[in-house]
């Protein structure tokens, strides 16, 4: 089994990449058994794909380092590091440009989100991203792969990619891809925006009223949780009467996933009770959870150096982890090096 996931270094971590996909990252590591290698990574060749500023970015790298640490990724056990370091991810994209179809990347709904109006404008990088994407799971023969929801048709990709690179270059009984599966925490695949029901909770909604931080202190998450948006009617009994109510659902999957209970268990306690009753709860809950790893993010992030250290030793061990996939790649492809 291996386990391998990247996320932005762009902005602060949100309950969103916290609950969908982190606290997985988390838990498949403190789960693993021995002969499970998870592998962890900062997509900072992501990161070029939109305009972005350099230091920032140098920044946003050791901020996330830090927010994962903190999050509870263990650099002793987990590989941790960012992709630059690690060549092989660049190595590998281009040989797989081979291989993905114009058609395919046509198809990802991302490029159409993030270009929007301006497509001639945007990257190529922007447009070839799921191949990166692609690169970086495969590289390491990724079998799990935990994300939130509005990953999976990356990973659909990626397995497509595999699958035909496996076919056209791969002996029927010796394929050099693993095809990955793409792991989502049933409760909180999705965590929507505070503002408005309908839009994934993101770092780059210009409202940061619209996202928890996990770096916001107490107050700031309970100014937000109050400010959230809903509607005049109680909770109801069940989650199904929740249907056509998107901002309620939202608050209610988020304590579900926070508590660890299924909604249904959580509506039972709040059932005919109105927001004023339920958002003062959630703050709390949230609070508890975010603050030890607050705390943790501050302490963590006043040394540069040693995010650095974690950084380059995680890439060291990522190298010699990428070197036999990349080497049958370019063999399979045809292509001598030396
Ligand atoms: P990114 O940085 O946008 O998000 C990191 C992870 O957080 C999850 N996530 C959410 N889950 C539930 N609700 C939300 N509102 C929410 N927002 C974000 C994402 O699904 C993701 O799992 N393209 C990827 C990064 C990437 C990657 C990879 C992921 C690059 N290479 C290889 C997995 C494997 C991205 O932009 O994630």
């Amino acid at each position: 089994m291996r386990v391998v996931s990247g996320i932005q270094p762009t902005g602060n971590l949100h309950l969103g990449n916290y609950l969908g996909a982190i606290r997985n990252w988390v838990r498949m590591q403190d789960a693993a058994q021995q002969g499970t290698q998870c592998v962890f990574f900062i997509v900072d060749l992501h990161a070029i794909s939109m305009p972005h500023d350099p230091a920032e970015l140098r920044s946003g790298v050791r901020d996330m380092a830090a927010a994962l640490v903190a999050c509870g990724i263990d650099p002793e056990r987990s590989i941790l590091f960012n992709q630059a370091q690690v060549p092989a991810h660049a190595e590998l994209q281009w040989l797989l440009n081979g291989t993905a179809r114009m058609g395919w990347l046509n198809r990802m709904t991302q490029f159409k989100d993030k270009s929007g109006k301006n497509r001639e404008g945007a990257s190529v990088a922007l447009f070839t991203y799921p191949i990166l994407q692609a690169a970086d799971v495969l590289l390491y023969q990724a079998t799990h792969v935990p994300v939130g929801d509005d990953q999976k048709q990356h990973l659909e990709l990626a397995r497509d990619i595999a699958q035909k690179f496996n076919n056209d270059f791969c002996p029927e009984d010796a394929p050099i891809f693993t095809l990955p599966d793409p792991i989502m925490p049933p409760q909180a695949a999705r965590i929507m925006s505070l503002r408005d029901g309908s839009a994934k909770m993101s770092k780059s909604d210009p409202s940061d009223m619209s996202r928890i931080n996990l770096t916001d202190d107490a107050d700031t998450i309970m100014k937000k949780v109050k400010k959230a948006k809903t509607d005049p009617e109680p909770l109801p009994e069940t989650a199904k009467e929740l249907e056509g109510r998107a901002e309620a659902l939202n608050l209610v999957t988020i304590y579900s996933a926070l508590a660890g209970k299924s909604a249904d268990e959580v509506l039972k306690d709040f059932a005919g009770e109105g927001f004023g009753k339920f958002k003062p709860a959630l703050g709390e809950l949230m609070v508890e959870t975010l603050s030890p790893i607050s705390a943790r993010y501050v302490e963590l992030r006043e040394d540069d150096e040693a995010l650095d250290a974690i950084l380059a030793k995680g890439a060291l061990k990522a190298r010699s982890l990428a070197a036999p996939t990349l080497s049958a790649a370019y063999q399979a492809l045809g292509l001598s090096r030396g």
